[in-house]
């Protein structure tokens, strides 16, 4: 059996036929599907029926699992995060509560766990239920916004270092002084993501593709006032979430999507909340040895 892969955008963005994620296929298949991640960055895997023990066991196929950074919303198992507007009770989040403000950090541009030491290699998103309209998800291509970015801009972020946190992207929730991370995630698990430094631009460690990495969880630049590199993060995530950089996927319930953190960035589109949006979320872990920073053993 061999996989076919059809490219939904000029630059990125494929979708697979012919695999079911639950059943125990070949490693010949795994190796086709990481070699069509390594290329498209974005793979789409329609009418998977997936539960999260089956969802986790194909993730793992690829790396470690990540560990969720809240218990609060209530996820079944530490490696599956449900980014879902129903609460532990079955309740849709109300609109202006703590979790829906939470939630709604994942409809600003960004790159999983950008704010962790190590961050994400890719993500999955199984479609458990869909709203009818809206609540798509877009992906940028920061490979191709790299290639086409200017020399000058390119030259500079060759050399730079961007400080990713978490409390500073929370903190741009809170723009009208109501909100709290900490009615959401507990002292320890917040005293748990201190600011990190990433490399402004990643390198796909197979393909060799540069692609720029900022997100809303890149807060400044290193050795530039914060008013400086703040401004440059705005620009370089406006350049490369152009129309012509951007996929947006209409989710069916069965599909799955998956990631590569390192080569695209991705948001949420907005939704009626009186519908029902639920997605379970596994995230494979990256590897230390792509940041230098941890090499050298520090986080500022
Ligand atoms: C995520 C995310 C966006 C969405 O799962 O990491 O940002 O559309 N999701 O749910
Ligand atoms: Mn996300």
């Amino acid at each position: 059996m061999s996989l076919t892969f059809t490219r939904m955008h000029p630059f990125f963005f494929a979708a697979v036929s012919d695999v079911d994620l639950a059943s125990p296929f070949g490693n010949d298949i795994l190796v086709e599907i990481l070699n069509a991640f390594a290329e498209h960055s974005v793979l789409l895997f329609r009418n998977q029926i997936l539960v999260d023990d089956s969802q986790i066991a194909f993730s793992e196929r690829i790396g470690p699992l990540e560990k969720n950074i809240t218990v609060t919303f209530g996820n079944s198992r530490p490696e599956i995060s449900k980014i879902s507007n129903v609460d532990i009770n079955r309740e849709v989040l109300k609109k202006g509560s703590d979790g829906e403000i939470f939630l709604k950090g994942n409809s600003v541009w960004h790159t999983d766990s950008s704010f962790k030491v190590v961050p994400a290699l890719g993500s999955a998103l199984s479609a458990r239920e869909v709203p009818p309209v809206g609540g798509e998800t877009e992906f940028a291509d920061m490979r191709a916004a790299y290639d086409l970015l200017n020399e000058k801009k390119r030259k500079f972020i060759q050399n730079s270092t961007a400080v990713h946190s978490f409390a500073y992207s929370q903190n741009q929730m809170n723009l009208d002084g109501r909100y709290k991370v900490t009615a959401v995630m507990s002292d320890e698990e917040l005293e748990a993501l201190p600011p990190v430094q990433h490399p402004m631009i990643r390198v796909h460690p197979e393909s060799g593709r540069k692609a720029i990495y900022a997100g809303r969880h890149a807060s400044h630049i290193v050795g530039r006032s914060i008013e400086e590199g703040r401004a440059l993060i705005r620009e370089l995530n406006e350049f490369s979430t152009q129309p012509k950089f951007v996929y947006r996927h209409k989710w069916q319930v069965g599909d799955l999507v998956m990631w590569d953190n390192r080569m695209v960035m991705h948001r949420g589109l907005p939704y009626d909340p009186i519908y029902r949006r639920v997605m379970h979320r596994t995230t494979v872990a990256g590897h230390a040895e792509n940041n230098p920073w941890v090499i050298r053993g520090k986080v500022a």
